[in-house]
């Protein structure tokens, strides 16, 4: 009966598979309310004789019971370790999952090629606020309340006095005011109007231009437009054409020569062969006075220009809305 013991133990830890298995069959033989601890309360009853050859034979099975546990936890450990190894595994051969870095948008990569031809012409960069006073983007630039300019531009009106400006030109005033000429520099930013179709959205980006100072003259204007836009778009034609803006005089419109059709006239250019891209001029008197500097000292050139426009020509994009889809498919060739 008591080998049956041993056997009937031994039975059950060579069933065992885990290391919580092996605590519970610990605590059934050998633990305090374990089966040795009941045999041996119950030793009691017997005669010295049998309790003598009894208590021996139930020493050694628990001696032989914590052994051979011992052992079975040292297997199960080992066995343990190896299975652990053997799920965290990675196989270095195997081919990697794709994934995509993000990258610039296509507008703002012209925008930082501009600045950047600009700053080597030593332009500094400066901001204005998108939401404007009317008196800045207006009437310091000599568009007075009545004035039929104001018609050119569908301007978002946030009261009677503020408005989402419709150019970037308020910033020339802006920065007149704090600074006195010499003066040179760009200013990029978002700008607003009550437009949308395929060449137009509601909001798109401008840079400005000025420069400012005692004797600076048309000749200034054209050489640092020629050579802006040839650095940007390579060796083309270019022309100038009279205009008007009410904030320069004179004022000017620059063209370049078509690169979709090589000036040979297509849809793009509508027939003519040239691509208007920049508005500029010297700066009107007018402005000089609403901007506090001395009459007739300083003299200067501004000029503006549209960043989604010369991206769709750089990049020969048709539609102007690809911009703000941000279609992955589209954004991912840039
Ligand atoms: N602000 C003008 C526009 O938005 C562009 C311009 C800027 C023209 C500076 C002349 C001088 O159309």
């Amino acid at each position: 009966m008591q080998e049956n013991l041993k056997q009937v133990f031994l039975n059950e830890i060579n069933s065992i598979n885990s290391l919580q298995e092996l605590i519970n069959l610990k605590a059934k033989y050998i633990g305090k309310k374990g089966i040795i601890k009941e045999k041996l309360k119950n030793l009691a009853d017997l005669s010295l004789e049998e309790r003598r050859l009894q208590g021996k034979f139930l020493n050694e099975l628990k001696d032989f019971i914590e052994e051979t546990i011992k052992n079975k936890e040292e297997e199960l450990k080992q066995k343990e370790i190896l299975e652990s190894i053997k799920k965290d595994f990675i196989d270095i051969t195997l081919p990697g999952k794709n994934f995509y870095f993000g990258g610039s948008h296509p507008v703002n990569k012209t925008l930082l090629e501009i600045i950047d031809i600009f700053r080597e012409l030593g332009f500094t960069v400066e901001e204005g606020p998108e939401v404007e006073l009317d008196y800045y983007n207006f009437e310091a630039l000599n568009i007075p309340k009545d004035h039929p300019a104001r018609d050119m531009q569908d301007t978002f009106y946030i009261s009677e006095d503020v408005v989402l400006r419709t150019h970037t030109s308020p910033v020339q005033v802006r920065v007149m005011e704090k600074k006195k000429p010499p003066l040179r520099f760009i200013s990029p930013g978002k700008v607003y109007r009550c437009d949308s179709d395929i060449s137009h959205t509601p909001m798109f980006h401008q840079v400005e231009g000025l420069m400012v100072d005692e004797d600076v003259s048309f000749s200034h204007l054209k050489g640092v437009l020629v050579y802006f836009l040839k650095r940007l778009f390579g060796d083309i034609p270019i022309r100038f054409r009279p205009s008007f803006f009410p904030f320069t005089e004179p004022s000017t419109e620059i063209d370049i020569g078509c690169i979709i059709c090589n000036s040979k006239g297509c849809r793009v250019c509508k027939g003519t062969g040239w691509l208007e891209v920049l508005g500029a001029g010297m700066v009107h008197p007018n402005v000089f006075k609403f901007a506090g500097y001395e009459e007739g000292k300083y003299t200067g050139f501004a000029f503006g220009m549209g960043v989604e426009r010369l991206t769709m020509l750089k990049y020969r994009i048709d539609d102007i809305r690809l911009f703000f889809e941000n279609d992955i498919r589209f954004l991912r060739q840039f």
